[in-house]
């Protein structure tokens, strides 16, 4: 084997460098995102869900910022077992897909990168968000954070490197509406922090309509 030269391995730990630069930055502004959609909530809402929550990094922030709402993360891999941190704070080992919530149990629901995880099986995405409409109340706000496929991706690679479907807007959009979820407002975030990655980071915000369209 060919010895590495040190000017190898610099250029390769600047690259991870950069990388995980970038990625916090991108992270910080998905999370600014969702800061600033709480701030602006003008119903007072209370009970905030955040689906896919990871550790609760998130949550643990956004529960010492807003002092007067009630969250609640699920996840059903980056978390071992249940955590109740205090009255306001809680974190479950819970499946998306058969979430252990009465319907009508949140106001707000938050997901971040979470949506591209599910649904490289048949109708997973849309099972999620049917899932996502029962959980919240009546005119409801779900706030997502999600990486979307570019415009202008070449056709062939309309998947990510673990093969998972890459998820495209206007698709993803009339999906939610075909379910019973009013589009408010797309913001884009940012891009990917990996070079020539073909998708795009945006927050999407949709209200909760009176009446499930799909069953
Ligand atoms: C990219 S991570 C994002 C974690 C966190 N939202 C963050 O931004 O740091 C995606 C998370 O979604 C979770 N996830 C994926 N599918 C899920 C499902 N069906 N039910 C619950 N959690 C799920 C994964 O376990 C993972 O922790």
């Amino acid at each position: 084997m060919r010895n590495i030269r040190k000017s190898e391995v610099w250029s390769l730990l600047n690259a991870k460098y950069v990388y995980w630069q970038k990625k916090r930055v991108l992270v910080k502004s998905l999370q600014a995102w969702l800061k600033n959609r709480l701030e602006n909530e003008i119903g007072n809402p209370n009970q905030i869900l955040e689906i896919g929550c990871g550790k609760g990094h998130t949550l643990k922030q956004f529960s010492k910022i807003f002092r007067n709402f009630t969250f609640v993360g699920i996840d059903n891999k980056a978390l071992k077992r249940n955590k109740h941190y205090n009255e306001r704070l809680q974190l479950l080992k819970a499946d998306i897909l058969n979430m252990p919530f009465e319907n009508s149990s949140f106001d707000i629901l938050l997901s971040m990168k979470v949506f591209h995880y599910i649904g490289y099986e048949d109708k997973e995405r849309e099972r999620a968000l049917i899932e996502c409409w029962k959980i919240l109340n009546e005119g409801g706000r779900f706030y997502m954070a999600e990486c979307f496929l570019n415009q202008n991706y070449p056709k062939n690679k309309e998947t990510d490197s673990n093969n998972r479907d890459l998820i495209k807007l206007a698709e993803f959009r009339k999906m939610a509406e075909n379910i019973g979820f009013k589009f408010i407002k797309l913001q884009f975030l940012g891009v990917c922090p990996v070079n020539e990655c073909n998708v795009s980071f945006y927050g999407l915000s949709f209200e909760r309509l009176s009446k499930l369209k799909k069953r």
